[in-house]
């Protein structure tokens, strides 16, 4: 058997003075995820273990390639081979040291496709800044003073243009991810409401991401500030950059990202616009990202012409604007307790609750089993629901709350017959259901579905 001997190539240390490492290792001492860049029919040989910092002997040590090996193989504490076609390899690495302790380390090596092309950008920029907006008086209101939506615009980073146009581009920049195959769009879809039809996306690596990824409408507005399904993220600027490095999602280094940025001509101007200098940082990334995404603001929808507000921002019994069967909906919405959970008008989520899915859950989102949920405008599209995706269609969820939910220790009191006592049944007929999805379709927010401002410029 031929043995491969490592080339002068290509290997590419992301995060790191370019050329200055030695072939085949990586900047060692990080505890960022690493990545390493080649190019596709490259020849990789790696000493994986050499990276576990410490006392490592290596002696005793496992490491694991997946989703696939792209033709790599494990020689002992090396990683080597001819790299096949486009993607990334997650190298997991356990090494026990000198002292018996056990250390791990990841990296990636990936393969990247071709760079996307430029995008398309009208001469004025659409009107993003919600200060220009014709938003309803409660929306508002919200950003004046917090209530009654919880608007969670920071003072330092407001909603302009020329932010919310390069966090557009940037949501739909497939170079954000090492591969450049995903972008922020490729799981939140706009015609999907901003999420992605399948119960779990696949990432970069070519894996399943562990939830269901969440529809973005009204995302602004949060109580608390907190985000993802179990609200463990405090600003949308921070957040903007988990998936980014995230080993399956994107699968990429900020570094690499902010090289891949500066190398391009368009970018520089665009960051000039935003933030007053072309200086690009994963700081900016962060904050421009933000204000895209607090720029998705639902407030077309049929419920917002069918009533429009006057000084009450809560939605009546009945409203002329609705038929008979959205009206009747819209009476079970509220006395089915929906509107309690799913807050009135922006329909975003007030504390994460235990929605008695099941009795022992196995994700426990923010603990026994409590999840946030995203707005539930543009309801209709975001199929499937739940954190995992479990319900294909709107009838599932609302035969889940009819006759589904179980008996969980810390279920919501708001889903109890009584305060601790057993799970409530709606015990709905067949009308009240349908009338139910009426009421729910008329938060489809169709202009926002298609409004060009909020679409892919690389197309
Ligand atoms: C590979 C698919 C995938 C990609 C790419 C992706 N996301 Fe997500 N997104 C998800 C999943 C899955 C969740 C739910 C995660 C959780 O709750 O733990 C999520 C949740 C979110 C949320 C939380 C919404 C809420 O109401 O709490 C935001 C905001 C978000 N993503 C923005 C982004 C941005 C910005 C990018 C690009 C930088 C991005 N996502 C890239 C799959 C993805
Ligand atoms: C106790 C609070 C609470 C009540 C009451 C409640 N919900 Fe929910 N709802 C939630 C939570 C929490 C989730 C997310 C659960 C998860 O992801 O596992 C959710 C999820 C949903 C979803 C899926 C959202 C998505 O994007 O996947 C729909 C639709 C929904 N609820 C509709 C309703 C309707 C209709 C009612 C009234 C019959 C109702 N809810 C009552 C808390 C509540």
């Amino acid at each position: 058997m031929q043995r491969v001997i490592l080339l002068p190539l290509l290997v590419l240390l992301a995060g790191c003075g370019a050329g200055e490492a030695p072939r085949g290792s990586l900047p060692a001492g990080q505890d960022r995820p690493l990545l390493l860049l080649v190019t596709p029919g490259s020849v990789v040989d790696v000493d994986a273990v050499a990276h576990v910092s410490g006392k490592a002997a290596g002696a005793d040590s496992t490491i694991t390639l997946s989703p696939g090996s792209h033709g790599l193989a494990v020689a002992g504490r090396r990683v080597t081979g001819t790299f096949a076609g486009v993607g990334a390899v997650r190298v997991s690495v356990a090494s026990r040291d000198s002292d018996g302790v056990l250390k791990t380390i990841q990296f990636n090596i990936v393969a990247p496709a071709p760079e996307p092309g430029r995008p398309v950008l009208p001469d004025r920029p659409f009107t993003y800044d919600d200060l220009q907006l014709d938003l309803p008086p409660s929306y508002r209101e919200s950003r004046q003073s917090g209530a009654p939506y919880w608007d969670t615009t920071p003072e330092t980073n407001p909603v302009s243009d020329a932010g919310a146009t390069l966090g557009r581009v940037l949501f739909y920049d497939k170079r954000l991810s090492s591969t450049n195959t995903h972008s922020c769009g490729t799981c939140h879809q706009q015609k999907h409401g901003f999420a992605e039809p399948r119960s779990f996306s696949v990432g970069a690596t070519g894996e399943p991401t562990r939830r269901n990824a969440m529809g973005l409408a009204n995302v602004r507005y949060s109580l608390r500030d907190r985000f993802f399904a179990d609200a463990r993220v405090r600003t949308l600027e921070s957040l903007a950059l988990i998936p980014i490095q995230d080993h399956v999602e994107m699968a990429n280094t900020l570094p690499n990202m902010v090289a891949k940025l500066q190398a391009t001509d368009f970018y520089p101007p665009l960051f000039q616009a935003a933030f007053g200098s072309a200086q690009i940082s994963a700081d900016r990334v962060g904050m421009a990202l933000a204000q895209f995404l607090r720029s998705l603001i639902s407030y077309r929808a049929k419920a917002d012409t069918a009533y429009p507000e006057g000084g009450d921002s809560r939605f009546p019994e009945a409203t002329p604007g609705f038929t008979a069967q959205e009206n009747e909906g819209l009476k079970l919405l509220i006395d089915g307790n929906c509107l309690h959970c799913h807050v009135d008008r922006v329909l975003t989520m007030v504390d994460p609750a235990n929605t008695g899915l099941d009795v022992e859950s196995v994700d426990p989102g923010q603990g026994d089993g409590t999840f946030r949920a995203a707005s539930l405008r543009n309801i209709r599209h975001t199929a499937p629901y739940m954190h995992d995706g479990r319900f294909q269609s709107l009838r599932e969820v609302i035969d889940h709350y009819d006759t589904g939910v179980k008996p969980a220790q810390s279920l919501s009191p708001l889903l109890r017959v009584r305060n601790g006592d057993a799970p409530r049944r709606l015990n709905l007929t067949e009308r009240q259901k349908r009338a139910l999805e009426a009421a729910l379709d008329t938060f489809t927010d169709s202009a926002m579905l298609e409004d060009p401002k909020f679409s892919d410029p690389f197309h």
